[in-house]
């Protein structure tokens, strides 16, 4: 059924998570427009295990720092998600030591964290890896350094601007990710005392020390915003999408207008107006921004599984995000794998059947929801449902805003049924 209605679009977790691990080393922080999501959870226990308060009332978290209780993260939280490495560099520069274990989150391949210990070595901490746990010594700090990246890794980026911003002397990343979210992250240490200039040669003259008090509004989240936009594309529906912010999800507007949508943008909104069927692209790659997010590429195979020809996708950035398709293709998408990372999709010109399926990380779930509300009849049952919960806020009551009923219930596997 076509969706229809409004949508406002919640701060981006991709912002919150690396701000929020930055305010461990900041005297205070007011952030507004965090989102309520089983990852910021996390953080907020990872920050309250190591001492500080950490309160998030509605969309406001407020950090500050209190009796210093402790600079490990222990095994479990690590273990819930990739962001917990990003606390590595403020709690060392903080506590002087950081022990972490290797960090879980969506399995999309064997996502190492070489760049980010290299970084930190390479800034003047000492490391210890043992098969169990990662010791990070800082004892005087960080210190400032030349840092040339291998590949534009999100995550390294934000380590080294977070080491960079604390440190004694000036840092310079060569070659960086330049995502929205790391420049989010700068502006909040800017808003805190640093003193960064973002560009294509981050540079960061480094204040030797804590950073001080900070308020800021997290920005919008750019994938959610793809994530409803390709809701509308895949059911033939019509939204207005509030609270977003268009510029940063260029790439993939342009790519739903070529595919047939009509697409008008405001300075913090949206409107799409998508055709009964779409066309798909021949060919997509996803790459580092402000190309082809590969954070929509679950999202955008479903809608090439719909939409009228072929398509071949490459995945350049995650090796193993690819589990979503066996699943679609039990929804009734027509999709080869052919060679480590890429596939084509054979689009149908019409919509997935409603099935039994089975979510194995946050972007396979919200793309298993928009095969399911592209079927023309039936509920479908997406299990592990809770891996959506940690990107995408009250996505239940967003559905229902738009005419699907989505209910989430912690059923054994945390079923979702659609
Ligand atoms: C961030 O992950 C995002 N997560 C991911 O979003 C996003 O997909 C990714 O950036 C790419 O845009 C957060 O911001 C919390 P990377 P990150 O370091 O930092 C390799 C979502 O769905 N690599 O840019 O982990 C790595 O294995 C999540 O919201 C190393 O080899 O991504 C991967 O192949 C999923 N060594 C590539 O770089 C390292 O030390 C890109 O990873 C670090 C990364």
């Amino acid at each position: 059924m076509p969706v229809s209605g409004e949508v406002f679009i919640s701060g981006a977790k991709n912002a919150a998570l690396p701000i929020m691990a930055a305010a461990v080393m900041c005297e205070s922080a007011g952030l507004e427009n965090c989102p309520r999501l089983s990852d910021t959870e996390t953080a907020a226990e990872i920050i309250r295990a190591f001492g500080l308060e950490c309160e998030i009332y509605k969309n406001t978290a407020k950090i500050k720092q209190g009796k210093k209780s402790g600079f490990a993260i222990s095994p479990e939280l690590c273990g819930k998600m990739r962001s917990s490495i990003l606390f590595a560099a403020p709690a060392a520069q903080n506590f002087g030591k950081v022990v972490l274990c290797a960090p879980g989150g969506c399995r999309l391949g064997e996502r190492p964290i070489d760049m980010h210990l290299e970084v930190l070595k390479k800034m003047g901490a000492e490391i210890f890896v043992s098969d169990k746990k990662i010791e990070i010594e800082a004892r005087h700090g960080f210190s400032g350094a030349d840092i040339k990246l291998k590949f534009p890794s999100v995550g390294a980026t934000e380590t080294a601007v977070m080491a960079g911003a604390a440190a004694k002397g000036r840092t310079h990343i060569h070659s960086p990710a330049l995502e929205p979210e790391i420049e989010d992250l700068c502006a909040f240490l800017n808003s805190a005392g640093a003193d960064i200039s973002f560009g294509e040669v981050i540079e960061i003259k480094g204040c030797g020390g804590m950073l001080g008090h900070a308020e800021h509004r997290i920005m919008p989240d750019r994938i959610e915003t793809g994530t409803y936009l390709t809701a509308a594309a895949i059911t033939g529906g019509e939204l207005f999408i509030r609270d977003t912010a268009p510029d940063k999800l260029e790439y993939v507007i342009k790519l739903l207008e070529d595919m047939g949508c009509i697409i008008k943008c405001g300075a913090d909104s949206i409107y799409i107006d998508a055709p009964k069927n779409t066309i798909n692209p021949k060919e997509i790659f996803t790459a580092p921004y402000p190309l082809f997010p590969t954070d929509m590429q679950p999202q955008f195979t479903a809608l090439a599984a719909v939409s009228h020809g072929d398509c071949k996708i490459h995945e350049n950035i995650f090796e193993g995000r690819y589990r979503h398709i066996p699943q679609l293709c039990a929804m009734g998408a027509d999709i080869e794998k052919y060679g480590e990372r890429e596939f084509i999709v054979h689009g149908l010109g019409h919509g997935l059947k409603s099935a039994a399926v089975e979510a194995s990380d946050l972007r396979c779930g919200a793309a298993l929801i928009l095969a399911a509300i592209s079927a023309k009849s039936g509920s479908s049952i997406i299990k592990n449902g809770e891996y959506v919960l940690r990107g995408y806020e009250d996505i239940c009551t967003k559905l229902a805003d738009i005419g699907i009923k989505a209910e989430y219930t912690e059923q054994p596997f945390g079923k979702t049924p659609v």
